[in-house]
């Protein structure tokens, strides 16, 4: 089968097309003929091994596991013998978490992993752009218990996990600021953000207003002018929260203070991708999708998501044939390379 693969850590151009034997699913897996996968802030990260540590799920002293990639959607294409979740020809969708490898035409998933049918007529484009950036933020918003009515700021709106917070926190019925730049402002709103601060000309916590919850999505907040901004018994949720100094804060500001900080690292499950599924099958929930490149050019892609600038979630299409060009609705794609 064809894959991306990587030999050595470093910038987009280590990404390389080749030819990889094909997997054989164990008796629990499905083998995923995948149409789209998608380049995500995380597999920019794991690419460069940023931070260091990251080299633990990839491995030692250069790639162990080859492929990245942890977006998919397409087909089942073979069983296990103790499957019984998936036949043969169901559309799939969902996460390999911490087993990347999805940039390749075919992918080894456990019927127990974070998988499920793709419901409606979501398409493979759709499907592969909700697990990042929704199951991450599906996440973090759960934490904060019941949302009608409460006051959420979601800083970093127009990404990835910002796109999918700003409708998340909206659907649970919060009243939603986004903090993205201008160029956004329109999206964020279109979003159901009731009111947006750009973050090159406003400082959010220097306008008088206090939050039930602040969740800065790309770890680009002031501590403690966030801390600061919550209202007593607050929220401050950090998806990007992985080095001592804010974790000290953290637990500073929960000794001294009634305002709680959470940060860590995501748990995936089945439950949460099927519920932003079903909201996107009923209109109530939309993938963001800023571009979509074509397998071949995933470097270029990298390249894109490296810069930081993207707005929700870049695709690729790994098999031309296998896409249906009728997915492209209205409003729904910004493609400018594909
Ligand atoms: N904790 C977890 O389990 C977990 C899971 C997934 C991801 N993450 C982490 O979450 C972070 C965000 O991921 P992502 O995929 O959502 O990122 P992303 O899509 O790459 O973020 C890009 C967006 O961030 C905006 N942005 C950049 N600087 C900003 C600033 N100073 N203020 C406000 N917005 C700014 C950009 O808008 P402009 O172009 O307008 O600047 C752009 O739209 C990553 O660091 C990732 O590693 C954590």
């Amino acid at each position: 089968m064809k894959a991306i693969i990587f030999e050595n850590y470093g910038a987009p151009g280590v990404l390389k097309l080749s030819d990889v034997p094909k997997p054989v699913p164990k008796a629990d897996e499905v083998i995923v003929n995948i149409h789209c996968t998608t380049v995500t802030s995380g597999d920019v990260r794991l690419r460069k091994a940023d931070p260091w540590l990251s080299k633990f799920i990839m491995g030692f002293p250069k790639p162990k596991k080859k492929i990245l990639g942890v977006d998919f959607a397409g087909v089942v294409d073979s069983t296990g013998s103790s499957v019984t979740k998936f036949k043969i020809g169901d559309r799939v969708f969902g996460s390999s978490g911490f087993n990347p490898g999805t940039y390749a035409e075919f992918k080894a998933i456990s019927e127990n992993g974070i998988i499920s049918k793709i419901p409606g007529n979501i398409t493979f484009e759709e499907a592969a752009a909700i697990p990042f950036g929704g199951l991450t933020s599906l996440h973090f918003l759960k934490q904060a218990g019941e949302l009608k009515g409460k006051k959420v700021l979601i800083y970093g709106a127009s990404g990835s996990l910002g796109t999918a917070a700003v409708q998340l926190a909206k659907f649970f019925g919060a009243v939603v600021t986004g903090v993205c730049s201008s160029k956004n402002r329109e999206l964020v709103l279109s979003l159901g953000a009731a009111n947006v601060f750009d973050y090159n000309k406003d400082d959010f916590s220097k306008k008088g207003v206090k939050y039930d919850v602040v969740y800065d999505t790309v770890g680009k907040t002031n501590f403690e002018n966030a801390v600061l901004s919550l209202n007593e018994n607050g929220l401050y949720l950090r998806a990007v929260h992985f080095t001592p100094s804010p974790v000290f804060k953290a637990i500073w500001t929960e000794l001294t203070t009634s305002k709680k900080v959470i940060g860590g690292v995501t748990k995936e499950t089945v439950e949460n991708l099927e519920f932003i599924a079903n909201l996107t099958s009923e209109n109530k929930y939309k993938p963001v999708i800023d571009r979509i490149y074509p397998f071949e050019e995933i470097s270029a892609a990298h390249a894109y998501v490296e810069t930081g600038r993207k707005k929700g979630n870049v695709v690729i299409v790994v098999d031309d044939d296998l896409i249906s060009k009728a997915s492209n609705k209205a409003g729904m794609f910004i493609p400018q390379t594909y």
